[in-house]
């Protein structure tokens, strides 16, 4: 069985659809083995996207990972990473197919709802970031 990380990110927490997003997620078979509301230092959203240091849009990023509260869930099942990226949609909700939840609750680029990890590698690599290993089930 494979994992991956998925964050409801501020402005979806903000909107009160975290049981709405995490439904989406049993729904499709995927199961909850771990979940936490955290609030992000902006040093913990800078190490989080490091990847992404050097892109233009990293100041915004780590600005808009900390206005707010964020649900950070460790998601289990086959094929859990594609699973739940064919879930969130294009990173770009306007790009995003009608029915995921990009489509459906983000605004903006930034404003995207939810992040999930985008390979099993850095699902590990993600998962250890948010939680220990006697968290998850
Ligand atoms: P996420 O999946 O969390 O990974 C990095 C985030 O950077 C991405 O979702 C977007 O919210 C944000 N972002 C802003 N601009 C861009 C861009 N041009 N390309 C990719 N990601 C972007």
């Amino acid at each position: 069985m494979e994992k991956t990380l998925s964050i409801i990110k501020p402005d979806a927490v903000a909107k009160n659809i975290v049981g709405e997003i995490l439904n989406r997620f049993e729904k499709a078979g995927l199961k909850i083995s771990a979940t936490k509301k955290i609030r992000l230092s902006k040093i913990d959203a800078k190490n989080f996207y490091e990847v992404h240091k050097d892109r233009p849009f990293f100041n915004d990023l780590v600005d808009f990972m900390v206005s707010g509260p964020v649900v950070a869930t460790v998601l289990e099942g086959e094929n859990a990473v594609f699973k739940n990226r064919e879930l969130m949609g294009e990173t770009n909700p306007k790009e995003a197919k009608v029915g995921t939840i990009r489509a459906d609750f983000a605004d903006s680029i930034d404003a995207n709802a939810v992040h999930g990890s985008d390979s099993e590698e850095n699902a590990k690599i993600e998962i250890g970031f948010f939680f220990a290993k006697k968290e998850i089930f």
